[in-house]
């Protein structure tokens, strides 16, 4: 954003229920995140993310990707949609599609995503799981800026949270689930401010390079 008076103004993508999306809407209308959530993209008609956006009054389309032969093609119909709605950040927030080469340069340090996993441990799916039979001590769930290494952009914020004993991966799933509502808006008002950027690959804060996430640990 080159105007600094400006409010940043999102994008945010969907494919499922969308609780993240919700705890964003939650955090603008208590202003604890200085956000307009211009627009919520899902590619799934029946997405309930839908439904919570439209109660916000919060302009929605869906674009549905299996109508397109390849995956940019998707991607540059998003990406009008994106632009035409003058967007500085676009937000992933249970969006189960592999972004483009050409999406993510397009919108390079623009676009953030939250991973249910302290990364880089467990990039990909079924986090949860993988976790619990490797015994880990510790779990939670990483906001990064997205690059095309899957999983694999700067890091920005992790909520950290200790496994319990005898956990299920469904219990953890919604601990760590609860935390992601804590931090996933706390990391884009850092954007949103102007305190965090992406330059040449690593997140900056306040200029000066993020080695290390900042960490969020669970009550
Ligand atoms: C979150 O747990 C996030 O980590 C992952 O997808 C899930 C989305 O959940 N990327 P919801 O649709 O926000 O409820």
């Amino acid at each position: 954003m080159s105007d600094p008076a400006r409010r940043c103004r999102a994008a945010i993508l969907i494919s499922g229920g969308g609780t993240n999306l919700q705890a964003f809407i939650d955090a603008v209308a208590a202003k604890t995140l200085e956000l307009d959530i211009a627009l919520v993209l899902s590619n799934k008609a029946d997405a309930y993310g839908l439904e919570r956006a439209k109660k916000a009054d919060i302009p929605t389309v869906c674009i549905d990707h299996t109508a397109f032969d390849d995956r940019e093609s998707f991607d540059r119909a998003m990406a009008e949609q994106i632009d035409d709605a003058d967007i500085d950040l676009i937000v992933l927030a249970g969006f189960m599609r592999i972004l483009s080469p050409w999406f993510v340069r397009h919108y390079e340090g623009k676009v953030l995503n939250i991973h249910p996993a302290l990364l880089p441990k467990y990039p990909g799916l079924d986090t949860h799981r993988r976790v619990l039979e490797a015994g880990d001590a510790e779990h939670g769930s990483t906001v990064h800026f997205v690059t095309e290494e899957l999983d694999g952009g700067p890091r920005i914020l992790a909520g950290r949270l200790k496994i319990q004993d005898g956990e299920s991966p469904d219990e953890l799933m919604h601990r760590v689930q609860a935390l992601e509502h804590v931090i996933y808006p706390r990391a884009t008002q850092l954007f949103a401010s102007g305190r965090i950027r992406f330059d040449n690959g690593a997140t900056l804060l306040h200029g000066e390079v993020l080695a290390e996430p900042l960490i969020e640990d669970a009550p």
